[in-house]
């Protein structure tokens, strides 16, 4: 399997990072080369947009200056790591990518999915990912999982009904982009979610 460039999507506190991580070590051990990513951030530039993102301090940022900041990471994301990454064969897997915007600015914020995607197109070169893992578990669920568990930042302090028009803007965009975005139950276990993962890559790739 060479330079593929898988993404995990869902709404915050889905168990992303959990799959994202026992897939890392599912590649890694079969010697792929693999690199994991973050959005936004990873580079130095976007780690430093991260925390203009998330600062609770930032609560008069607008919509269309949140959505710039996104973009602006991704725009370095992709010119600095992905592109380099890809053209080396190495597996990219990232935390969030395009569709985040899509979801969350374009539709919870309400500045318009199709402008969303005009920038997302500008910013990312138009690559694409091959396959998209969209985490699929309702926001009442996460919720009961996570209450007084930690602190929320800045985008997760949204109420519940912002997060249920995310949910849905997910389920939206994964029935119609049904050959790349691969829904998967995430009320299941861990392990589970992680056999349907493998079984989604192997099926494609
Ligand atoms: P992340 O750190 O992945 O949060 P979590 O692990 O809780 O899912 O993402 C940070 C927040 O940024 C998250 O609330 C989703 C939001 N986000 C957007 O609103 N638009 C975007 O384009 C991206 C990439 C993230």
């Amino acid at each position: 399997m060479k330079n593929r460039f898988i993404t995990f999507e869902g709404i915050d506190g889905s168990g992303k990072s959990t799959q994202i991580q026992m897939l890392y070590e599912y590649l890694s051990e079969k010697n792929e080369k693999v690199l994991l990513i973050r959005e936004p951030g990873t580079t130095s530039i976007g780690e430093k947009i991260r925390e203009i993102l998330t600062d609770k301090k930032n609560n008069a940022m607008s919509y269309m200056t949140e959505a710039l900041l996104f973009m602006s990471s991704r725009a370095q994301l992709v010119h600095e790591i992905i592109i380099p990454a890809l053209k080396e064969n190495t597996i990219v897997i990232c935390d969030r990518f395009i569709d985040s915007s899509v979801v969350y600015q374009g539709i919870g914020r309400g500045l318009g999915k199709e402008f969303i995607e005009n920038l997302n197109q500008a910013v990312t070169c138009n690559i694409m990912p091959d396959i998209t893992f969209f985490l699929d578990i309702k926001p009442e669920d996460v919720w009961l999982r996570k209450i007084g568990l930690e602190e929320s930042d800045r985008l997760e302090a949204e109420s519940l009904d912002f997060h249920s028009k995310i949910y849905n803007a997910y389920k939206m965009l994964a029935s119609k982009n049904k050959n790349r975005i691969v829904t998967i139950d995430a009320n299941n276990t861990p392990e589970v979610m992680h056999q349907n993962i493998i079984d989604a890559i192997n099926t494609r790739f």
